[in-house]
């Protein structure tokens, strides 16, 4: 069991995953968590971590860390990806080894597991054939991250557990409709088309003030004239009737409530050393939900009462993509959140 009052680096607290992980670990009790932005302290410099880790000697570091996005900012800069990750990875290592950490939580991603790897994803399918090109560069330092925390462990005996959570969603999450993910980016959706189906234009421009619409959208508004403000909700599928979405809902998805993240990460750091747990261990519910069913689901809770409209010339992407869930379940962990009422507090959350 994790000593409260010990030390305790939380590497990117500020991130999806990292804030869920910190609201979790000040409810657990912890006096004495430290954290820096990457402004303060910038991971991928090795001087500056090497002497943060020196001078503040964490007891426990869990590293979240990390440069992330898109399909899209994958395939732009993926030399950022490759670069700015592996360098993060190597220098929090080998600095967590140099001063001794007693424990260490290394946050990687599904994305490590082959494109064609069976469904759903075992811990053992990793690097059995070629990843996704897209996001290639991304994955390789992940692998590299896994394979340094199992090297340390074996050559110098530091106790290194690496953790592979599927998709998440929670608070704090990114709703800039160009960059989001697939559930902030729906929700929001709907929920501009619930405001424009309510003529509720002082609601719509607060939301628009919050968060930017993106691909350019928020530059090109009048903000005097609600037509040309309705006119770039459209543009981003809400419509007053309807809201439309790409593919046809026809493929599997799995989604996780990063609060329910945190409570398995914090569970594996509180009571699991890596020789219980392997190279790595997948964090997923092991269950997936067909999009279309998802969107109803949306919808039902924002309470849209239109159509939702599918734009079958624009891709479905992966059939399924889902991880197994054997191992986590076999440690001991369940997830405790399910997804209607993670949803359902998730749009709470964004209205307040
Ligand atoms: N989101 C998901 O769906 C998901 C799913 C599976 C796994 N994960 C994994 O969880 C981890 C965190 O992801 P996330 O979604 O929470 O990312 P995020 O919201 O983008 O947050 C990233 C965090 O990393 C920090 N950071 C980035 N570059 C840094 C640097 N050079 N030095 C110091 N800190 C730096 C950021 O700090 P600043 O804000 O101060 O710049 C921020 O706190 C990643 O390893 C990711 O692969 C995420």
């Amino acid at each position: 069991m994790l000593d409260r009052n010990a030390k305790i680096f939380l590497a990117g607290h500020k991130g999806l995953v990292g804030s869920a992980i910190y609201r979790r670990l000040v409810k657990e009790g912890f006096t004495h968590i430290i954290t820096r932005e990457s402004r303060e302290l910038d991971l991928t410099n090795q001087a500056e971590t090497f002497a943060f880790f020196e001078r503040e000697k964490p007891d426990y570091v869990i590293l979240a860390a990390a440069k992330v996005g898109g399909i899209m900012a994958n395939q732009t800069y993926p030399a950022d990806f490759i670069y700015i990750n592996l360098m993060i990875a190597c220098n929090v290592i080998h600095a967590s080894y140099k001063t001794g950490v007693k424990k260490l939580l290394n946050l990687g991603s599904s994305c490590i597991y082959p494109r064609m790897a069976p469904q759903p994803m075992r811990e053992e399918c990793l690097l059995t054939s070629e990843l996704e090109p897209t996001n290639e560069a991304y994955a390789l330092a992940k692998i590299a991250a896994i394979k340094l925390c199992r090297y340390y462990n074996q050559q110098y005996g530091t106790n290194f557990i690496s953790v592979m959570p599927t998709n998440q969603y929670g608070i704090g999450d990114n709703f800039n409709m160009e960059t989001a993910h697939l559930l902030p980016m729906i929700m929001r959706r709907f929920h501009l088309a619930k405001l424009l189906s309510e003529n509720d234009f002082d609601a719509i421009k607060a939301d628009l003030k919050r968060y930017k619409l993106g691909w350019n959208l928020d530059e090109q508004i009048d903000w005097n004239s609600n037509y040309s403000i309705e006119k770039a909700l459209n543009s981003v599928g809400a419509y007053r009737d309807k809201v439309v979405l790409w593919g046809d809902g026809s493929v599997y998805r799995e989604l996780m409530c990063s609060d329910d993240l945190a409570d398995a990460c914090f569970y594996l750091m509180d009571n699991k050393d890596y020789k219980d747990i392997g190279e790595h261990v997948n964090i997923t519910k092991g269950d997936d939900i067909l999009l279309k069913d998802l969107f109803e689901m949306v919808k039902r809770i924002v309470g849209f009462n239109g159509d939702i409209s599918y734009d079958k010339t624009k891709p479905n992407g992966t059939p399924r993509k889902m991880m197994d869930a054997s191992r986590i379940r076999a440690l001991g962990w369940e997830p405790k959140i399910s997804l209607e009422q993670g949803i359902t507090d998730f749009y709470r959350w964004y209205c307040q």
